[in-house]
């Protein structure tokens, strides 16, 4: 429920209490649920509003139509999104904690969801696609490493997207070398890995950044790991190298590009989404279970349940923080 920004210019009272006689006259003849004005009207976001509810329906008519309650009904029945939906779009959805994310936001029916993927034919999200709508769920494809992905899969996103993009999550990961000592790293790989984490990232995001910031909500979210922070994975040996330092980066990469984004309203937020149970994170169970006994290995279903609940309660004041997956903060 909220109330028409409009409503509450006083250059308007007067037209409104014009409104408030013509509604006298033509209200009763309408069933008051489902009655809409002016019809066929856009507001000022570009959203169409039904008149819901007043305090009561004789005691109104005298009053300054800015107290009547009015709720977005959504400005383009026709797509495939509603656009006043909150609107995510994750990268990496075809397993792990990407594919939890989206079921997730999906359980919400608040939410449409864009689920991208190198393969969109991934199983679990075929099955997704075929149990909600085309208005809570689309599918898109996106590798994250390829240009002209990116390309191709914003200008699908900004036709599903017209009043822009609220929540960006860069989750798609990649740990080619989990447990490779320094000596014996793959460079190739190595430099693929840092280009994964911090060339990819602003590729990707700056192909969807016009539609964040077009957006009500204007959040980017990137998913990190605590081994990218210096202070705490910094100190642990053999684990992770590659990828610990491409993981700092993409901090590093969160917190500069967060500090000019915060000066156009978008909040940035870099999130370590726990030791989960996927076949990345499976990779350093051997380390985990000998140097790390007391961190337990948590599920798809409660990383995503916390990434999302973090995603949400970010603000702007605290942004580019570094936050665990359970809200609290972590250091750089
Ligand atoms: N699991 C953990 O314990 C843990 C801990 C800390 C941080 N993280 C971070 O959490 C995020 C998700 O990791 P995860 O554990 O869910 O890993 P995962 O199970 O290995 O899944 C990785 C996801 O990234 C996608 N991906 C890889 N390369 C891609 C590309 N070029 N374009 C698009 N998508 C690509 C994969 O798609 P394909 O199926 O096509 O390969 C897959 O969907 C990563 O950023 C990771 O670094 C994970």
């Amino acid at each position: 429920m909220l109330t028409h920004p409009k409503w509450n210019s006083p250059r308007a009272s007067g037209k409104h209490h014009l409104l408030g006689l013509l509604l006298r006259i033509y209200l009763p003849t309408f069933p008051i649920l489902k009655y809409t004005w002016p019809k066929n009207s856009t507001g000022a976001l570009g959203q169409r509003y039904v008149f819901v509810s007043c305090d009561n329906v004789f005691g109104f008519i005298n009053r300054p139509i800015q107290t009547l309650q009015l709720q977005r009904i959504g400005s383009q029945p026709n797509n495939t999104s509603n656009n006043n939906m909150p609107s995510w779009l994750i990268t990496g959805t075809s397993r792990g904690i990407g594919f939890s994310i989206v079921g997730d936001l999906l359980k919400d029916e608040d939410n449409f969801v864009i689920a991208t993927a190198r393969d969109i034919s991934a199983k679990g999200l075929k099955e997704l696609a075929a149990k909600y709508p085309k208005t809570r769920l689309a599918l898109v494809e996106l590798d994250v490493t390829d240009v002209t992905s990116i390309k191709k899969a914003a200008e699908e996103v900004t036709t599903l997207l017209p009043n822009g993009l609220d929540y960006l999550i860069n989750n798609a990961g990649i740990s080619p070398q989990p447990m490779t000592s320094f000596e014996d790293l793959d460079l190739k790989l190595f430099a693929d890995e840092l280009s994964f984490n911090t060339i990819t990232v602003i590729q990707v995001t700056s192909a969807f950044l016009p539609l964040v910031k077009k957006s009500a909500v204007k959040k980017i979210i990137f998913i990190t790991s605590v081994l990218g922070s210096l202070e705490l994975g910094g100190s642990w040996p053999f684990i992770s190298n590659s990828y610990s330092i491409s993981k700092a980066a993409l901090n590093m990469l969160a917190r500069k590009w967060g500090a000019v984004l915060k000066h156009e309203g978008v909040t940035v937020a870099l999130i370590h989404p726990g030791w989960v149970q996927t076949d990345l994170g499976d990779d350093i169970k051997g380390w985990m279970e000998t140097y790390a006994k007391n961190v337990p290995q948590i599920s798809t279903a409660q990383s995503s349940a916390g990434v999302v609940a973090v995603a949400k309660n970010v603000t702007i004041d605290s942004t580019a923080s570094f936050y665990n997956y359970d809200g609290s903060k972590l250091p750089f």
